[in-house]
């Protein structure tokens, strides 16, 4: 019999869970809140209500659609961290109780790593030494992946994260939360070299959003609403791009300093097919190998936490039932 292993993710504002057994998943469901929509932004108290409503569902469906019964499963996988403390609750609280009454181990996963191993659910995986670009909504990060579970952070941003900087100027073009996709969406019609944004000037292998976001804001205060309602797919075209360029000038960076040429996305910004096309593009100029995840295992999902999960439980990696999700989380 191998691994099967229940992973519950609850970091913010997706309620999921997944089975995996030796590492292929099984099952991968995942519950969106749409409560938020209205308010521009996570409001942390509704999603802490919004995951206690559909926690036990959605773990129901993730063991059903798997085929298998409770008394099937050899762990219980759950994000610790980081995340917003409400939401990272629920999803604590509930492994470990289920942990506690099947007796099996508490596995506690790291969301930014879980993030990077999300590479590893494909068939076509790389091999390690590989680099990762870790993109989401509060997070932008180059990881040099050496194993599994041997993850550093070679670069990071010094504010605001790529996915910040997607949603935060979609709301400056009068874009409904979150605005990232739909940056992406107008961008495929329109020219990206048709306006010029500020790119940043960080030294190393570390990323700075925040420049961009105020040289949007200062071209649009310029503007008059019908100019950026006619200009809007060249705008969020534009935008796109200039994030593309800062994340990709990086990469390449990362690419020189580290000589690992395997290199992997990951993360919500991932799913951006600006990123993901430039990505293939330089790739092949470059001679790199490149690795990019389905859409489903790019945003927040569980199967990432189940095949994370997995591979700390070959190393027995397991948690005590004192897990506090607000203390510091190592990976
Ligand atoms: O990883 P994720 O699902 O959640 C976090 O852990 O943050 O990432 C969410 C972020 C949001 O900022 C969202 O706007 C962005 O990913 N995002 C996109 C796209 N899809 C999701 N940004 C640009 N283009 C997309 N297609
Ligand atoms: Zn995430």
């Amino acid at each position: 019999m191998g691994v099967t292993i229940l992973a519950i993710e609850s970091s913010c504002d997706e309620t999921a869970a997944a089975v995996c057994t030796d590492g292929a998943i099984l099952s991968n469901i995942i519950a969106s809140q749409a409560v938020h929509e209205q308010y521009g932004g996570v409001v942390p108290e509704l999603a802490s209500r919004a995951h206690m409503q559909h926690i036990v569902p959605v773990v129901d469906q993730a063991i059903k659609a798997a085929n298998i019964g409770l008394s099937d499963l050899n762990a219980i996988a759950f994000t610790k961290a980081p995340g917003l403390i409400g939401s990272l609750l629920v999803g604590t609280q509930f492994a470990k109780s289920l942990s506690l009454s099947l007796q099996i181990p508490l596995i506690g996963v790291h969301h930014m790593q879980a993030h990077v191993l999300a590479n590893l659910i494909p068939t076509h995986q790389p091999s390690f030494p590989f680099l990762c670009l870790t993109v989401s909504g509060g997070h932008t990060q180059i990881v040099l992946a050496k194993s599994p579970l041997d993850l550093t952070v070679i670069g990071e941003t010094i504010d605001d994260a790529a996915g910040e900087a997607f949603d935060k100027t979609a709301k400056l073009l009068g874009l409904p939360y979150p605005g990232g996709p739909l940056i992406d969406q107008y961008a495929k019609q329109g020219d990206p070299l048709k306006f010029k944004f500020a790119e940043p000037q960080i030294p190393d292998l570390n990323f700075s959003f925040s420049g961009l976001k105020t040289s949007v804001l200062y071209f649009l205060q310029k503007q008059t609403p019908e100019f950026i309602a006619s200009n809007l797919a060249d705008l969020c075209a534009s935008v796109q791009h200039t994030i593309v360029q800062i994340l990709l000038k990086k990469l390449v960076k990362a690419v020189n300093q580290t000589n690992v040429k395997q290199v992997c996305i990951a993360g919500g910004v991932s799913a951006n097919s600006g990123l993901r096309n430039g990505l293939l593009a330089l790739g092949a100029k470059k001679g790199w190998e490149v690795f990019i995840p389905d859409f489903s295992y790019c945003t927040d999902n569980a199967a990432m936490i189940a095949i994370t999960g997995y591979h700390k439980f070959l190393q027995q990696q397991f948690e005590s039932l004192s897990v506090n999700p607000s203390a510091r989380a190592e990976w």
